[in-house]
């Protein structure tokens, strides 16, 4: 039995019993960090995160917490806290499901490559490989809960496979909820201690207040809304595509500002004050990354697209669109600002990560901002506090060059990549800086020493209008500010 029997008080109280063992499938940037904070309110609850990647299972139980797979401000902390007490990483995925009441799915569902909605839709195989091994190995009554962003209705998929697996007699019994997790990368700590809302979609009201209950330790109840499944499903999606559309909205203003001498800033905080559109999420940039946004986005427009919305379908792409140009347009104008080429010229890139305060490049508009420089024939010295260079070589699809090519040889030779340990180091000898993640630490930097290492004439393309430009201006950089006319 998965679940312990009922002890008598609970039997008398007519309440289920509580939930003692969770089991979460998928150890990622989701999984890791949302079991973490319930085993550290939650500590009678045994937490168990499984996946089938050993280096990842590894990673989480390195004595070492600066180790973690994943880098959350404050995740160290609460991982120390409970690792090995009441909260456990393994790759014994069969055991874990067998001993669980409530299973987790966060497992990844990228968006499909080839096929059918290739593009578009997401690739369910992992999330039907997981519904299948908990079909396989749970046992007694056991809630299963989609913590993923699935398409709508996929709940409907995993409720089928459950299904067929049911016991005749009622040994084995399945609910599905659906829980979406609206954390945001480098505040998930804090974003999952104080959430907005806690989502909870099913049919099944005794499985939802027991996944309440397990929220209820610190999330206040009128925070924990109940719809049903497919709503949840799509609140996910609509959450990700309203906040994306104001990215790709500001980024289009900025455009105009660029060319018309407005500034994007002061216009954010002129329509930011309006309380109907608020102040958060207006920062003009090299366009939005992250594992969610487009997955999200396009999941929506292949959604739409199925069920005949094509004027729809067309709205949402549009917000995918703009993105994409965001990138294409930097690297447009830093090629035209360059005299026209940057073949052979050193070009310092400075941050690799979607954004500040992760070490996640799912997505990052750095990728294809350096993919069209390395396609001009540049040779970026990239520096990131937290992305190695074997996941930028991966990202890019190119390994690192040799350290003693780094010498500029205007007119030569193919575009390549190098790693820099500094700001300084990457921007020494080099025709410009290009701001693109916005780590704290380039926003102190001291133009006035960096500037003389840089070949001139040369440039700050601040991507992220963080940068004291002033200063670099004073330091005689020619200076570009995204959204600044
Ligand atoms: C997002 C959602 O915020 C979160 O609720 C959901 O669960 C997962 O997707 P995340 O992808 O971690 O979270 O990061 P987020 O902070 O939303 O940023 C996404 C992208 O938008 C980043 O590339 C960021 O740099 C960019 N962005 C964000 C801007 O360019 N400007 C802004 O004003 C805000
Ligand atoms: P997210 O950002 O949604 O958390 P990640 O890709 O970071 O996504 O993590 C998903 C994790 O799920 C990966 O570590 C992957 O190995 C794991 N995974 C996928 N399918 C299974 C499975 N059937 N059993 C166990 N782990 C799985």
């Amino acid at each position: 039995m998965s679940r312990s029997a009922p002890d008598l008080a609970e039997v008398l109280s007519g309440q289920p019993a509580p939930i003692r063992q969770i089991c979460c499938i998928g150890a990622g940037y989701v999984g890791g960090p949302t079991m973490a904070v319930i085993a550290d309110h939650c500590p009678a609850i045994q937490v168990t995160v499984v996946d089938l990647n050993e280096a990842r299972i590894a990673a989480w139980n390195d004595p070492d917490l600066s180790r973690l797979p994943v880098y959350e401000p404050g995740l160290d902390a609460v991982v120390g806290r409970c690792r090995g007490r009441n909260l456990h990483f393994t790759t014994a995925v069969e055991a874990a499901i067998a001993s669980a009441d409530m299973v987790f799915l966060s497992v990844n569902t990228p968006t499909k490559t080839r096929g059918i909605g290739a593009g578009q839709a997401s690739d369910l195989r992992w999330i039907e490989a997981s519904a299948r091994q908990v079909a396989a190995c749970a046992q007694g009554h056991t809630i299963v809960v989609e913590k993923s962003t699935l398409p709508v209705r996929t709940a409907e998929t995993v409720k089928a496979i459950l299904t067929a697996a049911q016991g005749a007699g009622g040994q084995t019994t399945f609910a599905v909820l659906s829980n979406p997790e609206f954390l945001a990368e480098g505040t998930a700590i804090n974003d999952l201690e104080h959430p907005d809302r806690v989502l909870i979609g099913g049919e099944d009201p005794e499985a939802i207040d027991a996944l309440a209950a397990i929220y209820g330790h610190w999330v206040p109840a009128e925070r924990i809304l109940r719809t049903n499944l497919w709503s949840s499903e799509l609140s996910k999606l609509t959450a990700n595509a309203f906040l994306a559309q104001r990215i790709s909205s500001i980024n289009a203003i900025g455009a105009l500002c660029e060319a018309t001498g407005a500034d994007v800033r002061e216009v954010a905080r002129a329509i930011g004050s309006d309380s109907r559109i608020g102040s958060k999420f207006l920062a003009a940039g090299p366009g939005f990354g992250g594992s969610c946004f487009q997955k999200d986005i396009l999941n929506l427009v292949y959604l739409c697209g199925h069920y005949g919305l094509q004027e729809v379908a067309n709205y949402w792409q549009q917000v995918v669109e703009l993105n994409s140009w965001q990138q294409h347009r930097i690297a447009n104008l830093v090629v035209r600002s360059l005299f026209g080429t940057v073949t052979g010229k050193r070009l310092a890139v400075l941050g690799f990560a979607f954004k500040g305060d992760t070490n996640d490049t799912r997505e990052s508009p750095a990728i294809r901002i350096c993919l069209d420089l390395i396609e001009e024939g540049a040779h970026l010295a990239i520096y990131d506090p937290k992305v190695s260079s074997a996941q930028i070589a991966a990202d890019l699809g190119q390994a690192e060059a040799d350290q003693g090519q780094d010498q500029p040889q205007p007119g030569q030779g193919e575009g390549r990549w190098q790693l820099a340990r500094s700001a300084g180091e990457a921007a020494r000898g080099a025709d410009a800086v290009l701001i693109l993640t916005e780590w704290r630490e380039f926003r102190q930097l001291d133009w006035a020493a960096l500037a003389p290492s840089m070949r001139q004439p040369a440039w700050l393309f601040d991507g992220r209008a963080i940068a004291d430009t002033a200063a670099a201006r004073s330091a005689g950089l020619n200076v570009w500010t995204v959204g600044e006319g």
